[in-house]
């Protein structure tokens, strides 16, 4: 039973559906009436999302919408004010160890690139699983040239960030958060600061931890993306989810009205 309802799951039902049939207790990420304010501005407003084990959420919207702070809350870098969050049945921790262990079990890739400027590019990835997974050196090294082979930058691991294009800045901090071995990887507009031929080489990573079957929850514009590799699109405006569909369904069919003012702008661009 547990197994049918994981199945059904997967496959992109709105949220309402999933929580009468009880689909959220096998959610690995899930929030339930989460509010943030920001003084008077309301930017997360009784969000309801649950994301499956090995599922691949797509989040679009507009500028302003509430996206990058919804990620933000689920990596508790933001607070919320109420409603909850919780990573693998657990709600997210305050503070202290207990925190430290959530943001290594959440990965996180940004817009810009992040990596540490005077590490090179394999101690940039080992620096985590020692610090604070424990690693013995030896081991986080070989861990390290392995992911850094997986995003194509192996012959890189020496240089420094500032040598490497940004395309490959951004596939080395995709391999800095796998290399804490994470549950769940958010992405927040991971290409949009990128030259536009080093946007594919960047995407072809995240669809591959996709196939692999990596929970992962992404910020983007990128429809091409989103129709190879995510299960479900979540479309947020003004702080709210409006609409959620399989990304053929959503695409083609938005119901709602800002949706479809939303893709007639991003299409005719
Ligand atoms: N630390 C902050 N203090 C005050 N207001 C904030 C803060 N962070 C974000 N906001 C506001 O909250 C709203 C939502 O911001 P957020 O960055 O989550 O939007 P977004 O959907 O990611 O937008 P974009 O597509 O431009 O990245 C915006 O109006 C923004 O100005
Ligand atoms: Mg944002």
């Amino acid at each position: 039973m547990a197994g049918e309802t994981n199945v059904t799951y997967r496959r992109g039902m709105d949220h309402t559906t999933q929580q009468a049939e009880g689909g959220s207790a096998t959610a690995l990420v899930r929030l339930a009436g989460v509010n943030k304010h920001f003084g008077d501005l309301h930017v997360l407003q009784d969000i309801d999302l649950s994301v499956a084990r090995g599922e691949v959420v797509v989040v679009i919207g507009p500028s302003g919408s509430g996206k990058s702070t919804l990620c933000r809350a689920i990596n508790r870098l933001e607070t919320i004010d109420d409603g909850v969050i919780e990573l693998d049945g657990h709600r997210l921790p305050e503070e202290g160890k207990a925190l430290a262990q959530l943001r290594a079990d959440v990965g996180m890739v940004f817009q810009s690139f992040n990596l540490f400027a005077h590490k090179t590019i394999l101690e940039n990835v080992t620096l985590g699983p020692i610090k604070v997974r424990g690693m013995k050196s030896s081991e986080a090294k070989e861990l390290a040239m392995g992911l850094l082979e997986r995003v194509g930058v192996e012959s890189q691991a020496h240089k420094m960030p500032a040598q490497l294009s940004g395309g490959q800045q951004q596939r080395v901090a995709i391999a800095r958060a796998l290399a804490m071995q994470p549950k769940v990887m958010l992405f927040d507009e991971p290409t949009s600061a990128l030259d536009p031929e080093m946007i594919n080489e960047v995407l072809d990573v995240m669809v591959g931890l996709a196939k692999d079957g990596m929970t992962m929850i992404v910020v983007t514009h990128e429809m091409g993306f989103a129709r190879k590799a995510a299960d479900r699109v979540v479309f947020m405006a003004d702080g709210q989810i409006v609409e959620e569909a399989e990304p053929e369904v959503f695409f083609t069919n938005p119901r709602s009205e800002r949706a479809q003012e939303f893709l007639s702008k991003i299409l005719t661009h």
